[in-house]
């Protein structure tokens, strides 16, 4: 097969009436498509069978089995081929039956050229960017299951049952935990564990898009919309169509588009910017957030009906500190798969280094601690880790857990002011430890949120601050 053929796209057309036929054909006739024809729903099967066909545009009413049944074979046998209805007035019921059996969309006969043109350009779209997904995913090893979520903690535990326990609804999940305890890797368990696995995880990070193109990432633009909107374009949730679209970083969505998206979630269709067709979506939303939403919600940055819609199914996921039991396990882990990446012979961590990892209070959690691996792996290439293989940070903190106390010498000290500074120096790791979340720094020290807030205040603390200060 040559390339430029190899390129080509391949439609099939079943209708049994003559005049719509020939005009489909004429239509289709083009470059960039191969196009078959079937007169018959028994017919059309047989060309799915035998051919690889990217999209089939099937007439409802056909002698034999009928378009609905055609749609139910192409979705048993060959889930990658996308299938278009075409119904007549009378059968909006048929639509809705069919939308719910998978098709990708359904078209009302009398269409315009336009009309339909533009439903099999997004269809072909589509079937490109999953293609390309298709690609990436058998590049990159071990996606899905639960086998890549490792850990023997009762908290790790629990959020594994609950994976297992929500993979075959349909509910909602907002995942919760800071940057790096794996939303992401629990994200995708529940999706390959999910009947929806055959079709599309498609994410989207919101806080990576400027706010301004985010909408029409999420739903969509028709031509001419805006500047630069050349062509029409399918947004992530009509890619996502049938599987799950998962929303990373949701506390950074805008109020304005936090709307938008609260309406497309009640109403489970799209209107892709600068339309005015509402587009019937069937998606699953894993949301995930490092941020406390609920708190967001109280400080008016986050809307509580967006809040309640996605938190169905919350996961949270317990920070690495919260779980020490676990460190072992995974470090021991990311040593195999370092060793065996890397081409290396590390054979494990001493017991004192070890330890010391789990005093570690891990603000960049399991990401931290397999670049931290990573980084010995490559380095070190064979033997132990050692504590002076640790860098310096993880050795400091300890340092300061034993010298927390200042050494009263002859010349006294200020002992107020000893006091404040140590007091700072609390407040600062806390929030640093919590990301800047207010409620989670004053748990931390066993305070009241307003007491924390009222100190921070007083000590001038920017809760923002990216980085503590060493003390
Ligand atoms: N329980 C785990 N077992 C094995 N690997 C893990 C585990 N948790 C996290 N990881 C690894 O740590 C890294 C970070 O995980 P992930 O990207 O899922 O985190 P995240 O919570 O989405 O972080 P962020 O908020 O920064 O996006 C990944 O390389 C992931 O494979
Ligand atoms: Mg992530």
């Amino acid at each position: 097969m040559g390339k430029l053929y190899s390129m080509k796209k391949a439609l099939l057309i079943a209708e049994d009436e003559e005049t719509t036929l020939s005009l489909l054909r004429d239509v289709f006739d083009r470059p960039d498509l191969v196009v078959h024809e079937a007169r018959t729903g028994g017919e059309a099967i047989r060309i799915i069978d035998q051919n690889p066909v990217d999209v089939v545009l099937t007439d409802l009413k056909m002698p034999g089995p009928d378009g609905l049944a055609v749609l139910a074979h192409a979705r048993k046998t060959h889930p990658d081929t996308e299938v278009i209805l075409m119904t007549g007035h009378a059968t909006v019921e048929s639509a809705v039956n069919a939308m719910k059996m998978g098709a990708f969309h359904y078209i009302t006969k009398p269409f315009s050229v336009d009309e339909v043109v533009q439903l099999v350009d997004r269809v072909l779209e589509l079937t490109s960017v999953r293609k390309e997904n298709t690609n990436l995913r058998t590049l990159v090893r071990g996606q899905g299951g639960l086998e890549n979520i490792i850990g023997v903690s009762d908290p790790i535990k629990e959020v594994l049952s609950l994976v297992r326990k929500v993979a075959d609804t349909n509910s909602t999940v907002l995942i919760t935990g800071e940057s790096g305890t794996g939303k992401e890797l629990v994200a995708r368990a529940v999706h390959y564990l999910s009947p929806r696995s055959y079709r599309m995880l498609v994410p989207i990070n919101c806080s990576a898009i400027p706010a301004e193109l985010l909408e029409s990432e999420l739903f969509g633009h028709v031509k001419g919309a805006f500047t630069g909107a050349h062509i029409t374009r399918a947004g992530k949730f009509e890619t996502a169509h049938n599987g799950t679209i998962f929303l990373d970083e949701i506390g950074e969505m805008s109020p304005h588009l936090q709307v938008k998206l609260l309406r497309v979630l009640q109403e489970k269709s799209v209107t892709p910017v600068g339309g005015n067709k509402p587009i019937p979506v069937d998606v699953r939303v894993i949301a995930a957030t490092n941020k406390d939403l609920e708190e967001e919600v109280a400080e008016g940055r986050f809307r509580p009906d967006l809040y309640f819609r996605l938190n169905v199914i919350p996961i949270r996921i317990p920070p690495l500190r919260e779980r020490k039991e676990d460190i072992p396990v995974l470090a021991a882990h990311f040593i195999e798969r370092y060793d065996r990446e890397k081409g290396r012979y590390l054979e494990g961590i001493r017991k004192d280094a070890l330890e010391m990892l789990q005093r570690y209070p891990w603000p960049g959690n399991v990401r931290e601690l397999e670049n931290l691996v990573e980084r010995i792996v490559v380095l070190k290439g064979h033997g132990w880790i050692e504590t002076a293989d640790l860098p310096e940070k993880i050795r400091r903190s300890e340092k300061f857990l034993k010298t927390a106390v200042p050494v009263l010498g002859e010349s006294g000290l200020d002992i107020r002011a000893a006091t404040s500074e140590f007091e700072t120096a609390l407040l600062r790791q806390a929030l640093h430890i919590a990301n800047g979340n207010k409620n989670r720094a004053a748990t931390l020290l066993g305070l009241k949120r307003t007491t924390l807030v009222e100190m921070l205040k007083r000590k001038q603390i920017d809760e923002r601050e990216p980085h503590p200060r060493s003390s």
